[in-house]
């Protein structure tokens, strides 16, 4: 059997799927435009999404030449409202994505149920959600389509990657995936390399200035980075965007699904410690009924001065992570360019100018708690 068959039929297994409706890309964002050209969404089309996310989302729907209609977000899940997305419904909107925030699922029943009988698709972003579930049901089985990302720190990776799921028929015949180019030796040869670092280079102590450094180097185009210097300061589409997946992913996917479910059991019960610790701390947290369900990939705490407890946090040698940085995360400024005006989503301003995230895969489960602790009043 060929290295992607073996990863496809993996990622089969985990999700209950047929792996003729799954497909391979360089990029989780890659899928989820793929996707989009399967349903056919382009010039005029509306798209509904959270007004809190990566900017990759709405720019795969502006290179469709589609528009982003951004909707607010709840404050329990980090994911848009069942009725702030039915508000926000027009004659134009084709497509609803429902994100997986964290690996919290949005109202998927009811956003589903509604949206097939308003004749309007649904793509769930399960970037952050691989491997876990909502009503017992694998994360991406309640949607016509579902994405997911094998991007460093998520569920599990391969470096940079995409997977994506399309369960409706007709969708899965128009999809176009096998006419889009291979990534070049050079990405390949970077992607190999990257691997190589993290694997045997990072540590949890030199983490942050890493991840600054790399960030830094991939913005301006140094290193292969997630997102390319363009994608984070224009809305058209980079060359060479719509590209297939490699041989590097395949192994490096085939390797990390092996470890998966001991990685979700320990992110369930850190998840469930690091609720308790913040309840009883009186501060924000993720409800206890949300956790049945959900293999927490990051959890979200709210702090009232993120640069102040990041620097204590590097101080203490823990790792805490900046997902998402702004509501179109990791732009900083000018977010109207993705038609977003970020004065109508309060509670999305709000949590995107207070969120931190402790990675629910440590081991050190204890020291963030003690640590929470410590800076209770730096918490809200
Ligand atoms: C919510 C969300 N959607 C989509 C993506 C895109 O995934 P990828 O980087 O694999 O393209 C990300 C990336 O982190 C994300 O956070």
């Amino acid at each position: 059997m060929n290295a992607e068959q073996k990863y496809l039929d993996e990622i089969a297994l985990r999700l209950g799927a047929e792996s003729e409706g799954l497909f391979l890309t360089w990029k989780g964002r890659v899928a989820l435009y793929a996707i989009l050209e399967a349903m056919e969404i382009g010039e005029g089309d509306e798209v509904i999404l959270p007004a809190f996310t990566c900017v990759v989302v709405p720019n795969a729907i502006l290179y469709r030449g589609a528009i982003p209609i951004y909707v607010d977000i709840e404050k329990e899940t980090l994911n848009a409202s069942y009725e702030s997305i039915v508000a926000s419904v027009s004659e134009n909107t084709k497509a609803i994505i429902c994100q997986n925030t964290f690996g919290l699922s949005s109202d998927l029943d009811r956003i589903a149920d509604f949206a097939r009988k308003k004749g309007i698709y649904t793509i769930e972003d399960c970037t952050h959600g691989f491997g876990g579930t909502f009503h017992g049901e694998p994360n991406g089985s309640f949607c016509d389509a579902a994405f997911y990302s094998t991007q460093w720190n998520k569920p599990f990776s391969t470096g940079i990657g995409g997977i994506g799921w399309v369960r409706n028929d007709d969708v899965q015949k128009r999809l176009n995936v096998s006419s889009y180019a291979d990534p070049s030796w050079k990405s390949r040869t970077s992607l190999s390399l990257l691997l190589f670092v993290r694997k045997n280079m990072l540590r949890g102590w030199n983490y942050w200035p890493a991840v600054k450094l790399y960030r830094w180097l991939s913005k301006n185009n140094l290193v292969l980075g997630s997102s390319s210097g363009s994608e984070i300061s224009d809305v058209q589409k980079p060359n060479g965007y719509e590209l297939r997946s490699s041989q590097v992913q395949y192994k490096a996917g085939v390797k990390a699904l092996e470890g998966l479910e001991a990685v979700l059991k320990r992110r369930k019960q850190n998840a469930m410690l690091l609720t308790r610790a913040l309840a009883d701390l009186g501060k924000y947290h993720v409800s206890e009924e949300l956790h049945a369900d959900h293999a927490f990939l990051k959890y979200p705490i709210l702090v009232k001065d993120k640069s102040k407890i990041e620097s204590l946090a590097v101080q203490n040698r823990l790792e805490l992570g900046d997902w998402f940085n702004s509501q179109l995360h990791p732009v900083q400024s000018d977010l109207i360019r993705w038609g977003l005006n970020v004065e109508m989503y309060p509670i999305s301003k709000h949590i995107a100018t207070h969120i931190l995230n402790i990675p629910c895969d440590t081991v050190n489960v204890d020291r963030y708690v003690r640590f929470l602790e410590q800076f209770n009043e730096e918490l809200i």
